[in-house]
């Protein structure tokens, strides 16, 4: 085997990389170094090898393209174990499997699977480095796929070994092997994966096993295995939390910030929300980006919440981005950016569906065969993946926030769920307190989407929007929430929106998008004590004349179908409540019950 001296004084770290090295019997090791020139280098391989194609660099400056394997396009929900040492501690809502039964599968499946193929020691720091909000993991990969996409997404390299040195911090070891070993001689393909897949979390070692996989959050293992499932265990030990959650600071025209947090399950648009651009007629006011998808929340010593982005880049759902919906992501995308399973124009440009009106007149679609809009049509085919994404460094959004790698984060006032829901939920309500916001965010539901594989359009219960990535029982993590409550000195106000309630007509009823500021302003009002509002039996509703509306056309009569208490339809999803609650009902807060007895009553 061929090693390079270790950049690192980590008699721990060395001798671990040399037990799993024996394990795994790569060819090679690489330390990882995070500088421009490896990851020119390791793009040039990857350029070599045929997993990426570079793009135009007229059109698309330092970026690249890679398809995955077909069977291998999301994250695998049903292949993802928390092993927890009881079943018990992982809850109802996740695949449990006997810690020592899944080590000695892991150690099997793991023995000889790099053969042929470099092991990259990639270390990554979540969070800035240095912040006492950050947290170290170090991944053991045989995908250089994995270690380019991850210096976009996370800080790597030379900095977090001399964090490590230090020996101050506990440090998450993170193996992943693609499973695809090569005999000598023989030929690699692109997109090397395994049929057998696993994604596995030890939660009592803090530990992380992925097999079989290369793509996203099933590889990036800082991102939904470390930043979340992993991540919310060492929250609760410690007193905070780890939220699938965006975060956007929103300034009025006078400079007023108000920080806020929201989380919505798997591509419902955080991306989008995350970098809004107001309409015209709100003169003077902008939306920051702090982060798009996971937000750490920590009382600081006042006991007020302040968050963090733990990521450095985008993973964003690339199908449905435009300069009409999100001209700040194209901005972002415009260059050094890896795209995955989206479509290659003959000109060296990508493509997916919704970037413009007019498809190209032919390109290659993400499984790498010919695409035009005929064949689309007549095929049902659409030329990018439905989960195509774009890997984007965060500091080149136009609108990242000043504060954005502040090591003290920023200070959170208010939490908003949402969810896609057709019918029942309003576009927004604030709930009446803490507990009731955590009851409201316990059971928030939307209809499935692409990012996970699955069915896709049915409603599901995704409490927090954590439903796979809270790593142990749900029905503790619930109480974790309300016990938060107690170490602070002021809570954030927590809200519900749903961009997506339609009409009987099954029309959208919200045009969404830059007109969601609207709903942030009040939101921000609200918190800034400034508006008034409703009382309904869910919570605090705007009226009409609560809102801003200068600028859009939008009548009394279509917001208040928006904005309606149904009761009938409320009692009904009471009902749909229960089915969760059932399956948690040992390990819930009376809270959850008495939340659920008020809204009864008030219904
Ligand atoms: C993501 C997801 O990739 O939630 O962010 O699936
Ligand atoms: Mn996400």
């Amino acid at each position: 085997m061929k090693k390079t001296t270790p950049p690192t004084t980590s008699k721990h770290l060395i001798r671990w990389v040399e037990k799993m090295a024996e394990l795994c019997q790569p060819e090679r090791i690489h330390w990882v170094d995070g500088s421009q020139q490896e990851y020119d280098r390791l793009c040039q391989e990857l350029v070599q090898s045929g997993t990426f194609i570079q793009l135009n660099p007229k059109l698309w400056p330092g970026c690249f393209y890679a398809r995955s394997a077909p069977n291998d396009v999301a994250r695998v929900e049903d292949r993802t174990f928390i092993c927890s040492l009881s079943r018990d501690n992982a809850g109802p809502t996740n695949n449990w499997e006997d810690p020592f039964v899944m080590r000695r599968r892991l150690k099997q499946l793991f023995r000889g699977s790099m053969q042929g193929r470099t092991m990259y020691v990639l270390p990554f720091s979540m969070g800035p480095i240095g912040s006492p909000m950050s947290q170290i993991g170090v991944q053991l990969t045989d995908s250089p796929y994995v270690v380019v996409n991850m210096r976009i997404m996370a800080r790597i390299g030379k900095p977090v070994f001399a964090e490590i040195d230090k020996d101050i911090q506990r440090v998450v070891p993170c193996m992943h092997s693609v499973g695809a070993p090569l005999a000598p001689g023989q030929q690699d393909v692109p997109w090397p994966c395994n049929d057998t897949k696993y994604i596995v979390h030890f939660p009592e070692t803090r530990e992380i096993w992925s097999y079989g996989s290369g793509y996203g959050g099933n590889a990036l293992l800082g991102k939904k295995c470390f930043a979340l499932r992993i991540a919310s265990n060492i929250a609760r030990d410690e007193g905070w939390m780890a939220e699938h959650m965006l975060i956007v600071g929103v300034e009025s025209p006078v400079g007023e910030k108000t920080y806020i947090a929201a989380a919505f399950p798997s591509a419902c648009g955080k991306t989008n929300l995350a970098m809004l651009i107001p309409p015209k007629s709100f003169k003077g006011w902008k939306v920051w980006t702090v982060g798009d998808d996971i937000a750490w929340i920590k009382p600081d010593e006042k006991g007020h919440l302040r968050a963090i982005n733990p990521e450095a880049g985008f993973f964003g759902v690339a199908p449905g981005t435009s300069a009409r919906t999100n001209p700040n992501a194209m901005a972002t995308l415009a260059r050094n950016t890896i795209f995955t399973n989206v479509a290659l124009t003959p000109e060296g440009g990508v493509w997916w569906e919704g970037m413009t009106d007019e498809p190209p007149a032919e390109c290659t679609d993400w499984r790498g065969e010919r695409w035009t809009p005929e064949i689309g049509k007549a095929t049902g085919r659409a030329a990018a993946h439905p989960n195509g994404r774009f890997t984007a460094p965060a500091s080149q959004c136009p609108c990242i926030d000043p504060d954005w790698e502040n090591p003290a984060g920023v200070p959170i006032s208010a939490i908003v769920f949402g969810g896609r829901r057709a019918s029942t939920l309003p576009l927004v309500y604030q709930a009446f307190n803490w507990s009731s916001g955590v009851y409201l965010g316990a059971t928030m539901g939307s209809e499935t989407t692409a990012a996970a594989t699955g069915a896709v359009g049915k409603v599901r219960r995704d409490p927090m929007a954590m439903l796979p990535f809270c790593g142990y029982h749900m029905g503790d993590y619930f109480r974790h929430w309300i016990k938060m409550q107690r170490n602070l000195t002021s809570t954030p106000r927590i809200f519900h929106v749903n961009w997506f309630r339609k009409d009987a007509d099954g029309h959208f009823l919200w045009p969404g998008f830059s007109e969601n500021m609207r709903v942030l302003r009040w939101i921000v009002d609200r918190v800034r004590g400034r508006a008034l509002s409703l009382e309904s039996p869910i919570g605090w509703t705007p009226r009409y004349e609560d809102m801003h509306w200068e600028g859009l056309d939008f009548d009394r009569q279509r917001f208040e179908a928006l904005q309606q208490v149904d009761r009938a339809q409320w009692k009904q999803e009471v009902i749909g409540h229960e089915e969760l609650f059932l399956d948690l009902h040992d390990h819930l807060p009376p809270e959850m019950i008495y939340e659920r007895e008020l809204l009864i009553c008030r219904l």
